[in-house]
């Protein structure tokens, strides 16, 4: 399981933290993982635990209704949705990394899609019944964090639910990606006709003795 803060020294590689481009080294990253110089980043083929042991057995195959995962990757959260029962899609920013979640999930129901969360299509907007955003926020320079948690929020359809699964901030910080969120940057997601449900602090994946993760589930009335 990806820590959420382990992937920093490849990164720091790219040149990612410059605060003028905060978005593009993430397609630098995913096509040098594509061609070999880099490890595949974020890869894992099983949903985030936070987002599996929140939404139930993947056997169920019962629940219905839009979903969208936010800065997708490799696509498991998204494919483990659509077998839940989810009409899904899920958007990356990187097309290289859209590319590589169709490569790897041949015959997937998902809509995979390019897009970016500073500049959604008009069409996603108050669309979907479950918007799951895990790590994205954290992982771009908190120069444009309220941009980025706007954009999560807009996705969701009223009536619909939004989970967020971040890093927590500890003193230090400072030096990111990634940079993980504090109680008010989490709380933040419950703005705008958005209201909490209940705001968790879990283990993080594979390191106990690191702060953990906020896993944050909000409601639009
Ligand atoms: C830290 S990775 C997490 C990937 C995946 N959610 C996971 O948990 O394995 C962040 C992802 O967000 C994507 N991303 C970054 N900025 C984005 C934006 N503005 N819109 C959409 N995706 C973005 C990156 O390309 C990357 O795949």
């Amino acid at each position: 399981m990806t820590d959420p803060r382990s992937w920093q020294s490849e990164t720091a590689l790219l040149g990612n933290a410059d605060p003028s481009d905060p978005t593009g080294w993430f397609e630098r990253l995913w096509a040098s993982a594509r061609d070999g110089d880099v490890t595949m980043p974020w890869d894992r083929d099983e949903p985030h635990p936070a987002l599996a042991t929140w939404a139930g057995a993947p056997s169920s195959g019962t629940a219905s209704g839009t979903a969208v995962v936010v800065g997708c990757g490799l696509g498991a959260d998204a494919e483990h949705l659509s077998r839940l029962g989810y009409e899904t899609t899920a958007f990356d920013i990187s097309p290289t990394a859209v590319a590589a979640a169709r490569d790897r999930n041949p015959g997937s129901s998902v809509t995979y899609a390019v897009g970016d969360l500073l500049d959604l299509p008009r069409a996603w907007v108050g669309a979907f019944d479950l918007v799951v955003e895990i790590y994205t926020v954290q992982a771009v320079n908190r120069s444009v964090r309220d941009g980025l948690t706007a954009g999560v929020r807009s996705l969701v359809a009223p009536g619909g639910t939004l989970l967020a699964v971040q890093a927590i901030a500890e003193e230090g910080d400072d030096d990111g990606p990634p940079w993980p969120l504090t109680r008010a940057e989490i709380e933040a997601f419950g703005t705008d006709g958005l209201s909490a449900v209940s705001i968790e602090q879990l283990p993080a994946p594979g390191t106990p003795n690191r702060p953990g993760i906020w896993r944050a589930e909000f409601r639009r009335a």
